[in-house]
């Protein structure tokens, strides 16, 4: 059996903190194989740079993911093709720069993880994501032992259907973007773990993630205003797996919340 933590979208200073403080131990304490972390939101919470990712996988992280916040950073599009272990979403447009996987190893054992973008509710141009999850599917089959599909969208209807279509292809389908955590982890009768999505890594004392004060005020008058980093009620959110080494599907799905200390 083989653990692997996936942890939700890790937000601005308070989400680094938290991975860097808590992931060493609990990685002892659970006896996890591998942690993969969607960083669309470490650079005060809008994009990522070169030094930030750096320092994610100094702290215990194997594969970064990104978001449609990919591109925030000026500068991250050179930055990004020079890093092993950081993934784009894989059904951007193919002129992108960046991987579309990582593949990470342990224990003996290959975990390949992709994410794909929702369409729907989302600005990004990006092609279909279930098209794209079965090529690349096609083509990460024989270079990995499990699969670990992102998906990194608006709509609970797209990221359920995401999981029904690929149940029994790969390991786990994991929903990110939201940055809610949901109740409705669960492994599907092939064999699939699913969650709509696994919740942000950051201060939950605040709208996803933002201070409340400039996001209330934005919903009553519609002006533009800037949205800093909120501080208070920081928690670590992600999916714990349990995979079999035998089948690799997954034998279980949690999802775990830890509160800074
Ligand atoms: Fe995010
Ligand atoms: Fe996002």
């Amino acid at each position: 059996m083989l653990k692997l933590l996936f942890i939700g979208d890790i937000v601005g200073r308070p989400g680094r903190e938290m991975v860097a403080e808590s992931l060493p131990r609990l990685r002892r304490e659970q006896a996890i194989d591998f942690v993969i972390a969607n960083a669309e939101n470490v650079a005060a919470g809008a994009g990522i740079t070169g030094a930030l990712a750096k320092s994610i996988l100094e702290s215990g992280v194997d594969a970064i993911t990104l978001g449609d916040h990919v591109w925030d950073q000026r500068g991250w599009e050179n930055e990004i093709t020079e890093m092993d272990h950081v993934c784009r979403p894989a059904n951007l447009p193919a002129a992108c720069p960046g991987w579309d996987h990582v593949i990470i190893s342990a224990r003996g054992f290959r975990v390949a993880v992709f994410t794909v973008l929702g369409r729907s509710f989302m600005g990004m141009k990006a092609e279909c994501p279930f098209l794209c999850a079965d090529r690349m599917i096609a083509q990460l089959r024989a270079q990995a032992d499990a699969i670990i599909v992102e998906v990194h969208a608006e709509a609970t209807s797209e990221k359920i259907a995401l999981g029904w279509h690929l149940d029994g292809r790969v390991t786990a389908v994991l929903g990110t973007h939201t940055h809610v955590p949901t109740a409705d982890a669960a492994v599907l009768p092939k064999g699939t773990a699913f969650i709509c999505d696994v919740g942000m890594t950051g201060p939950y004392a605040g709208v996803l993630g933002r201070e409340t004060k400039p996001v209330i005020a934005k919903f009553l008058d519609g002006m533009p205003r800037r949205f800093e980093v909120a501080e208070g009620d920081v928690r670590l959110s992600g999916a714990l797996v349990e995979i079999s080494a035998s089948k690799a599907h997954a034998e279980k799905i949690e999802l775990l919340t830890v509160r800074k200390g």
